[in-house]
């Protein structure tokens, strides 16, 4: 077992063309240490492919539109469609593939009347195999994970992460470790990584305590760790803005607005902007925008107080319990993104959350809190001025409506803000909550409430 990741291993033609890159001092590599860290100045590595820009924007787009219709095992995953641009893998059975990817983009009929967008958008992650945007990059890690020949892969996870790939690892024949904060994530993405066979450990301390002991075990035990440093999950996170552009017919939208928690998503959207920039896919490069919940805003106070220049942690607490997250560990990559794209990073309150994921669960489609912060985080950009409502807006939904039944069952009940400092001003989301009636199993109890709702709602929001 060998504690690096080359580009070169298991490369049995020997034609692997990526090398890796320091984000800080751009030093190039062809293998990685463990940590996914430069060994001349400590800072993350990205992947890089001299031969992504030798390729003809045309033909790509055509190409990649070509696969749709075919019936490949790599062509119909909506990642590996878009091989041309990832880091290519020594042999095609060394894929690990779900058939991620080909999520839709919906528009967003009531929240365009709220909001005054008329073009918004929603690239729903949350449509994904384990219901999260995760598997797009856990097919690209899990593969070269695989293609490396290990056997126990691991993660910290605030519980998505940990679901996705508990399943990539099933399916490779790989064995997974899970660290997860006790009590902190939902059990419904606990329940997955059980079923996915991982080996599940629940940790007394938060995210940031799981993710600092995994980079300690992966020191000292045979494990492969496939957090968002690792530059593989980033490579295939990219391909969330290669179809969403391909769906927009290649017009770059103004603005992709994402959640943040430790910063991955964001890198590797952006990586994949700026990569289709220079290749001549799109001609203008969309604004990325992070939002971040108030309790867990380190990127926020990082760009207000510290000038993007060094880390301000916190210690996070949200109930979007998927970026309860003090301290990202891809907030260089996520600063870098911010300036190059001319991006804003932007914090939303708890009620502001628990309204927006409402609202987005009255379009029919739904999403977890943490992605709900990007309707809410439209609001206040429209609000400050930074989004103009003529402008094109794409929402990133980075996980499924099922994925945390709790915080929905807490919202329509009038739980959710029982005992905190909101609950007063939480009344104010009363008309969003729709609980369940229990009525006796009458004709005329049912017949009754129909009527009651009919007085009180009289028009469907969408009339
Ligand atoms: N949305 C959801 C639903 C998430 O699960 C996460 C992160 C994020 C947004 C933030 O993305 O970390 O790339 O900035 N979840 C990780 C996990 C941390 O372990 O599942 P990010």
């Amino acid at each position: 077992m060998s504690s690096s990741t080359t580009s070169e291993k298991g490369s049995e033609s020997g034609q692997a063309t990526f090398r890796f890159r320091c984000i800080g001092c751009g030093s190039i590599t062809p293998s990685a240490a463990q940590d996914f860290r430069c060994s001349q100045c400590g800072n993350l590595l990205e992947i890089t492919d001299s031969s992504w820009n030798s390729h003809n924007p045309t033909a790509l787009k055509s190409l990649w539109r070509e696969r749709r219709t075919l019936n490949e095992t790599l062509d119909l995953s909506g990642v590996w469609r878009f091989r041309e641009l990832l880091p290519a893998p020594a042999s095609e059975e060394h894929v690990v593939t779900l058939r991620e990817g080909n999520t839709p983009l919906y528009e967003l009929p009531q929240s365009s009347r709220l909001t005054g967008v008329p073009r918004l958008f929603a690239k729903h992650q949350g449509m994904n195999p384990t219901g999260s945007f995760k598997d797009a990059g856990m097919t690209v890690a899990a593969t070269f994970a695989r293609q490396a020949g290990y056997q126990w892969v691991a993660c910290a996870s605030t519980g998505n992460t940990s679901a996705s790939m508990a399943a990539y690892a099933a399916r490779g024949g790989m064995r997974s470790l899970v660290l997860v904060p006790e009590g902190k994530i939902s059990w419904s993405k606990l329940s997955q990584a059980l079923d996915y066979g991982a080996l599940t450990c629940q940790l007394r301390t938060d995210f940031d305590g799981c993710l600092r002991l995994l980079q300690e075990l992966v020191r000292h035990a045979p494990v492969y760790q496939l957090n968002s440093i690792n530059p593989f999950r980033l490579e295939g996170q990219k391909t969330l803005a290669f179809e969403l552009l391909e769906q927009l017919e290649w017009q770059a939208p103004d603005h992709i607005i994402v959640p943040g928690g430790n910063l991955g998503n964001s890198s590797a959207i952006g990586k994949a902007l700026i990569e289709m920039l220079d290749l001549g896919l799109i001609s203008n490069l969309p604004k990325l925008s992070v939002i971040q919940a108030e309790g867990a805003n380190a990127l926020v106070r990082t760009l207000r107080e510290a000038g993007g220049k060094n880390l301000v942690s916190v210690q996070a607490e949200t109930r979007a319990t998927a970026i309860r997250i003090g301290n990202p560990a891809s907030w260089e990559k996520a600063v870098k993104v911010l300036q190059a794209t001319g991006g804003a990073c932007e914090q939303v309150s708890e009620l502001e959350i628990a309204q927006a994921k409402a609202e987005i669960g009255m379009e029919g489609i739904g999403c977890e809190p943490a992605s709900a912060v990007t309707l809410a985080g439209l609001k206040k950009l429209l609000r400050r001025g930074f989004v103009k409502p003529e402008e094109t807006v794409v929402l990133v939904l980075t996980g499924n409506l099922l994925k945390d039944p709790d915080f929905t069952m807490e919202f329509h009940r009038g739980d959710l803000f029982r005992g905190t400092p909101d609950e007063r001003e939480s009344a104010r989301l009363n008309p969003f909550r729709h609980p369940p009636v229990v009525l006796d199993a009458t004709l005329d109890a049912v017949i009754k409430t129909l009527e009651q709702a009919e007085k009180s709602n009289p028009t469907p929001s969408n009339a």
